[in-house]
């Protein structure tokens, strides 16, 4: 039996360089966009916060109180993402169980049609609602014009549901295709958005915003774990929409947050709205990788969108089988530098290579990083 202990033990704190099991690796992996959450600020944040209200208030916010540090980043957020209301929960993962289950207590629709390259809580949420789940294939509104026309009674309204970025194979959702079916048939979409909230569109709103798709009938989850350098799960939307997911099962059953995390959020979101460059260094530095490796072969067609404001800052692909990309992965460990081999949700059977851009990272070290590839490239030719 596989221990899942066995996975490198990561000391130190992880920034553009990590250490993993004793030794320094140039870091292409993570999601911590900005690096943000090694950031003084941030850090200090979750420090101060802790010692003025301690680690948690060990209670629900419905059974005893909420705190200032929740309200706090529940208004920046409402602010940030431009809505009416906004909610924090305990973690990014369950964003979509409360989401969608408002969702239905609100009788806004009947069925779900998921996209099946959607997240693992994306999927578990929407079983969990008790609805018909239909899934479709992963970025094909086609095959869900096709879904709908096959499950869909008369009178009844689909939710569409889909990661906005999807993390493993760089790519966005055709949301506004998503949205136009939708809407056709008098449903919601919901939006999975975790990886692509602080990093596309001109004010950082996300997959939604770069891709200029505008609706009261986008429902939006997210995460604070990743761009924003924080932990928790964020719901945005209209006051009434809010208010439900603020009465559910998962708000009334879980502890309020730990007070570090709340702090470290509100920071780590002040300086993504204060550091538009931030994202504008973000942006050329996928560009710079991007074009880097279209050097070496890899191309990847929807990583740049002209009208889109933003560029992806992954890069994944395949390089012949499994075998092969662990060689490429284990090669550039020994040259000091660790990308991801991975298996995670989206990425097939035979798994992909997978590199992740940070605003932080240096040219020299993306440099290095696509000279070791083509070296790798070389000695593993598929
Ligand atoms: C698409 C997506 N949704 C949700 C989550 C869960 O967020 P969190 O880690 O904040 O619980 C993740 C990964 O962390 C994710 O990649």
């Amino acid at each position: 039996m596989t221990s899942h202990r066995q996975h490198h033990i990561m000391e130190g704190r992880t920034g553009t360089e990590v250490i993993l099991n004793g030794l320094k690796y140039l870091y292409f992996a993570g999601t911590s966009y900005f690096q943000l959450h090694t950031h003084p600020d941030v850090v200090n944040a979750a420090m101060d916060a802790t010692h003025k209200y301690g680690v948690g208030s060990a209670t629900t916010r419905v059974m005893t109180g909420t705190t200032p540090l929740l309200l706090k980043i529940e208004d920046k957020l409402a602010g940030y993402f431009n809505t009416e209301d906004a909610v924090y929960l305990p973690s990014g993962y369950l964003s979509s169980l409360a989401g969608l289950k408002a969702l239905d207590e609100m009788g806004t629709y009947d069925v779900i049609f998921l996209d099946e390259g959607s997240h693992y809580s994306l999927v578990e949420g929407a079983i969990a609602t008790g609805r018909p789940v239909i899934p479709f294939r992963n970025r094909d509104p086609k095959d869900l014009e096709l879904k709908i026309s096959e499950h869909l009674g008369s009178g009844q309204r689909p939710l569409v549901a889909t990661d906005g970025l999807f993390p493993v194979i760089a790519k966005l959702a055709p949301v506004r295709d998503y949205l136009d079916l939708a809407v056709k048939h008098q449903g919601v979409i919901w939006i999975d958005d975790a990886h692509g909230v602080g990093i596309l569109g001109a004010h950082g709103r996300g997959t939604c915003e770069a891709l200029g798709a505008r609706s009261d009938r986008i429902y939006l989850g997210a995460t604070l774990s990743k761009a924003f350098g924080a932990y928790g799960g964020i719901i945005m939307g209209s006051g009434s929409f809010i208010n439900k997911v603020r009465s559910g099962s998962v708000m009334t059953g879980s502890s309020s947050p730990m007070n570090a995390a709340v702090a470290a959020a509100i920071k780590g979101l002040e300086l993504v709205q204060e550091n538009p460059g931030l994202r504008k260094k973000l942006w050329k530095n996928a560009r710079y990788l991007n074009e880097s490796l279209g050097q070496l072969g890899i191309t990847s067609e929807s990583r740049f969108i002209p009208e889109m404001h933003g560029t992806i800052p992954v890069a994944s692909f395949s390089y012949g089988d499994a075998a092969n990309m662990k060689s490429i992965h284990n090669y550039l460990m020994e040259q000091g530098i660790y990308i991801q081999y991975t298996k995670y949700k989206g990425a097939g059977p035979g798994g992909v290579l997978r590199i992740v851009v940070s605003s932080s990272h240096k040219k020299v070290e993306i440099v290095r990083l696509t000279t070791a590839l083509k070296e790798a490239f070389r000695l593993f030719n598929s």
